[in-house]
């Protein structure tokens, strides 16, 4: 099965390198070609240069890209894209000026996502939770992290993760489980703190490894929510069995989470909205991959991650959707970037890099995915014809996508 694109105005991302991240100044390089040809074989990159040496296209089935751009599809490390019903009221309730933090101390927040997931059959969640994945596939993302945590409890959490490894079987994207077990304390342990981390542990962690329904293990460290010492914890009990860390932190408050992450080589830390001098130090030099969550953000209207005091201090960052009920209801790549470029001031080329390359990097996918390399999978955004792809944030509210490629088939 091969499938030939020819006179592709721009392709984006082109790498023959093989780097798995980019960081600091060379975020602002976003190789590409220009009047270019890509050759799929299978669902993998075979072959791509420039136009003059374009292979004979007899019998090939044949997309002419005239004007058009292509680039890698989005690569979303960071969702909750499995979750119960909706969180509208609290979106109302914030309007009307209840804060995310008031709210959730009602008993609302991740606990009222848990209550409802909690009533919802596996069969429910499975075909509310595969329209979110059919719709974010179509709006350009060719491999997503889900994270469990709006179980809390035993069956919960198993429940979610069986409907993340059903959604892997059933669909031609790369698709990384995450446990979540410690988002939040249930009410019932709200006193007792210690309780829930051994239930995690001892109950939760044994049966998830045995299933295998995991590839990491996170925790929302925060002030209310989970300290640094239960968060070393949950990594700890994590690494015992091979999961390795990608922790919800700084969100709200700096409280050394990040240095703790780090000693405990996390693949990533992710939301950062406040982060200090002291952070950044810390991430320097790691294999840490630190991850912005622009329309988390926007939509609950906290800080923008500090993007370019971190670029500039030479990290490399990724930018992904945090798509879940209560602080993001999208998972819209585009509208991500277009936020990070808007508020976040990265340029369009660090945000597309931040985007696939940055963001296949902390799913361990970079290998695989997040750039035209040849042997990748054929995970390929092929845009409506653009004036520039400066267009795709500038044009934040339109579609600008004509043809979606997944694992090698136009979707
Ligand atoms: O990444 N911050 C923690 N967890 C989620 C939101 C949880 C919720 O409100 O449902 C997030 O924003
Ligand atoms: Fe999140």
């Amino acid at each position: 099965m091969k499938i030939l694109i020819t006179n592709i105005k721009e392709l984006l991302q082109v790498r023959e390198d093989g780097i798995e991240k980019v960081s600091g100044k060379d975020m602002a390089v976003l190789p590409s070609l220009q009047n270019a040809y890509l050759l799929i074989e299978n669902n993998i990159i075979a072959d791509y240069g420039t136009m003059e040496n374009c292979p004979n296209a007899s019998g090939i089935q044949t997309i002419d890209a005239t004007g058009k751009t292509v680039l890698p599809s989005w690569c979303d490390s960071h969702t909750h894209i499995v979750y119960a019903g909706n969180r509208e009221q609290e979106f109302v309730d914030r309007i009307n000026g209840l804060s995310y933090e008031e709210i959730a101390s009602r008993g609302g927040g991740i606990l009222n996502s848990a209550k409802k997931l909690n009533e919802t059959s596996e069969e429910d969640l499975y075909l509310q939770s595969r329209t979110r994945l059919e719709e974010v596939m179509q709006q350009g993302t060719g491999a997503v992290e889900i994270k469990s945590g709006y179980g809390l409890t035993v069956e919960g959490e198993l429940k979610m993760l069986r409907v993340i490894k059903r959604l892997r079987e059933e669909y031609p994207i790369a698709i990384k489980a995450t446990f979540l077990g410690a988002h939040a304390f249930p009410a019932e342990y709200k006193e007792n703190h210690s309780a829930y981390i051994d239930l995690i542990i001892n109950e939760m962690l044994p049966k998830i490894a045995e299933e295998k329904l995991a590839d990491y293990i996170d925790a929302f460290l925060e002030t209310g929510y989970f300290s640094v010492e239960e968060t070393e914890r949950i990594m700890e009990a994590g690494k015992k069995y091979g999961l390795q860390a990608k922790i919800h932190v700084n969100q709200f408050t700096a409280i050394k989470g990040i240095e703790a992450c780090v000693k405990y080589d996390a693949l990533s830390v992710d939301h950062l909205e406040i982060v200090t001098d002291e952070d950044i130090e810390v991430l320097k030099g790691t294999k840490t991959m630190p991850v912005a969550l622009p329309t988390c953000s926007f939509f609950i209207s906290i800080p923008y991650t500090p993007a370019r005091k971190m670029i500039e201090a030479g990290l490399p960052l990724a930018l992904a959707t945090d798509f879940n009920p209560g602080t993001t209801p999208s998972g819209n790549m585009n509208l991500v970037v277009a936020t990070a470029c808007i508020k976040m001031k990265m340029t369009p080329e660090e945000a597309i890099n931040a985007a696939t390359i940055n963001g296949a990097y902390a799913m361990d996918l970079s290998k695989t995915h997040g750039s035209i390399t040849k042997g990748k999978r054929a995970n390929l955004i092929i845009t409506q014809p653009l004036t520039s792809y400066y267009q795709l944030p500038y044009a934040f509210g339109s579609d600008l996508i004509d043809t979606v490629i997944a694992e090698g088939k136009v979707i």
